[in-house]
């Protein structure tokens, strides 16, 4: 499937977290530590909601996600 990350679109894999998504594209400047929603550090905007851990939600089609 794809999503798009700062404008950018990306392919992942089903099943596959956003923060994984982010890392795996080499995402610039995204640096999460626990994977477990503890740090709060892979914070993004989805679709317009500021804030959302990424680690935590799964990758959907069409999802925009910003970084910055
Ligand atoms: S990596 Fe720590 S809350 Fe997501």
């Amino acid at each position: 499937m794809r999503i798009s990350v700062d404008g950018r679109a990306i392919e992942v894999a089903e099943g596959m977290s956003l923060a994984a998504a982010l890392i795996a594209s080499r995402t610039d400047g995204f640096a999460p530590l626990c994977g477990m929603g503890v740090c709060q550090q892979c914070r993004v905007t989805v679709d317009g909601v500021a804030h959302a851990a990424s680690c935590q939600i799964e990758c959907r089609e069409e999802m925009e996600v910003r970084t910055r």
